[in-house]
């Protein structure tokens, strides 16, 4: 069979159905432990279930299903690519391997606090070998705090894809790329298991990152390619940063 060109949706390779859009982003549309073990890349970063019972198209989000899922992907993960950034939420952290470092990215929510309270934050587990040159990395310093508010303008394009009915919990475009230009390097391939509406796709499209995605619910699939076709026709005019690694607003 010949490679499929750009945008052709089709299952070759790894028996799930596959689109490929132009810059270097591919999208699977299948269960991540299926795919995973078939590719590879540099990193992974994503932003998996949360067991807390969102109500997903078609995922059932019990702790249950979480540990399974847990288990069984992220052998593969450690496996397939040098270094994984995940972002499992503050009280899943236990469900994981053992991270090297646990970073944190403060977050002043303005609706939810968590069930005690005093939990304005989630976690980024960080495994393999860090990035050379820590201390300054893509213009980040050690001392510097991934700090984002609730209440700020970036969070709108959030609000309307929870709003529409696109996905139930979209991570903030500017907190992905923020996080992106920590833990990745300009070219680098960042595969993403669970990519749920695409930010991370289009965070990777805009800071220079190749992308792979898999997302296994057909409506949250369509629902990304959609979003990320539609992101990478018009570049970034909402934030005016097209420049890879170029520091984000983080308030
Ligand atoms: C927390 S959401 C990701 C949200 C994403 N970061 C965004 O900004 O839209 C987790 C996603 O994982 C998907 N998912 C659950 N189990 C999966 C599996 N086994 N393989 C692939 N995707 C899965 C869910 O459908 C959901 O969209």
């Amino acid at each position: 069979m010949s490679a499929p060109t750009t945008d052709e949706r089709s299952e070759e390779g790894v028996g799930v159905p596959r689109l490929v859009l132009p810059c270097g982003l591919t999208l699977y549309n299948g269960d991540c432990r299926e795919v995973l073990p078939q590719i590879s890349g540099d990193v992974v970063v994503t932003d998996p279930p949360y067991g807390l019972e969102y109500a997903y198209r078609s995922y059932e989000d019990t702790r249950e299903n979480l540990r399974e899922l847990v288990d069984a992907f992220m052998p593969i993960v450690l496996r397939i690519a040098d270094r994984a950034v995940v972002m499992p939420g503050p009280t899943q952290i236990g469900l994981y391997p053992q991270p090297e470092w646990v970073g944190c990215v403060t977050w002043d929510t303005t609706g939810t606090f968590g069930k005690y309270g005093y939990n304005q934050w989630t976690p980024i587990l960080c495994y393999g070998k860090d990035l050379d040159g820590f201390g300054n990395v893509n213009g980040i310093t050690k001392s510097d705090v991934l700090r984002f508010s609730g209440g700020s303008a970036e969070m709108i394009e959030r609000k309307k894809l929870k709003d529409d009915g696109i996905h139930t919990c979209p991570k903030p475009l500017h907190m992905m790329k923020r996080v992106l230009q920590r833990h990745t390097m300009e070219g680098e391939t960042v595969i993403d298991p669970f990519m749920g509406s695409g930010t991370t796709a289009i965070a990777c499209f805009l800071m220079g990152r190749k992308f792979i995605g898999i997302e296994q619910d057909s409506e949250y699939f369509n629902a990304a390619a959609e979003r990320i076709r539609a992101a990478t026709a018009q570049g970034d005019l909402f934030l005016g940063q097209n420049s890879a690694n170029q520091r984000t607003n983080v308030t």
